[in-house]
């Protein structure tokens, strides 16, 4: 069903960190996560009885704020690794969202099929952002709207040397201490990836050559997290 190796790689990754990434999350951004995901809802701009495609949904946060939001809407979560989707479907609002086994590079779903279509950290992890968007894109109706939440590399700023340390230091030490060596592992290749990651003026001109119009982004935490969104243009 994969893909690439480093899709495997990030697959067995998340599946031995499974147990711990809600936990880990909240630490590391003291709590603010929840925000950013409700932000991205919004976003997404959905209308009534809408569907959304959360693409790469782990533990589902991003299906779980949207129903909290908007519990008309019809919510699928896709990912491949079956350890986090099992996480989250432990939890109590587990039934009120479809969840599938899917590689974002190949999308088991129909042409404009989804109202809109959000991802949080995924495209960090994928070696191939164009083909993820170009399948996102394909899901995706004329006129529905794709964001995506992702990790940036710091801005220069004052606070740069600090926020090195914290993503160096301070989230590896966290990640081992909550989740064992899976877990420093996990969490050394989280800022790796981050600081080697495009910036969102980047991302906007993927997303532009995906075919996205009217794309634009803001940044939250310091300019470490951005939201990017985009319009599917209508024919
Ligand atoms: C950091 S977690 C994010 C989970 C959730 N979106 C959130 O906001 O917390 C990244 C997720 O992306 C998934 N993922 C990475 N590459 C993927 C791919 N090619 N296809 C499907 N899921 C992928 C991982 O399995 C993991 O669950």
């Amino acid at each position: 069903m994969i893909s690439d190796q480093r899709g495997a790689r990030v697959q067995g990754m998340f599946d031995r960190i499974a147990r711990h990434y809600r936990l880990m999350n909240t630490l590391m951004t003291a709590g603010q996560d929840r925000r950013w995901r409700r932000h991205l809802v919004d976003r997404a701009a959905l209308p009534r009885n809408g569907r959304l495609l959360d693409l790469a949904t782990g533990t589902g946060d991003i299906a779980r704020e949207a129903l909290r939001a908007r519990p008309d809407l019809r919510v699928t979560g896709a990912d491949f690794s079956t350890g986090m989707m099992q996480a989250g479907r432990r939890m109590s609002d587990a039934a009120s969202m479809h969840w599938v086994s899917a590689d974002a590079m190949h999308l088991p779903f129909a042409d404009n099929c989804f109202d809109a279509v959000a991802s949080g950290y995924l495209v960090r992890n994928v070696i191939d952002i164009p083909q993820t968007l170009y399948e996102q894109m394909r899901v995706l109706r004329p006129g529905g709207r794709l964001v995506i939440l992702e990790s940036s590399p710091p801005p220069p700023s004052l606070l740069r040397p600090f926020i090195e340390l914290h993503l160096r230091l301070v989230i590896p030490l966290m990640g081992r201490v909550i989740a064992g060596p899976a877990g420093a592992s996990a969490y050394r290749y989280l800022p790796r990836t981050t600081q080697a990651f495009h910036t969102p003026q980047e991302l906007t001109g993927l997303m532009q050559a995906a075919g996205l119009l009217e794309v634009s982004w803001r940044r939250f935490m310091f300019g470490t997290m951005a939201v990017h969104e985009g319009v599917k243009p209508s024919p």
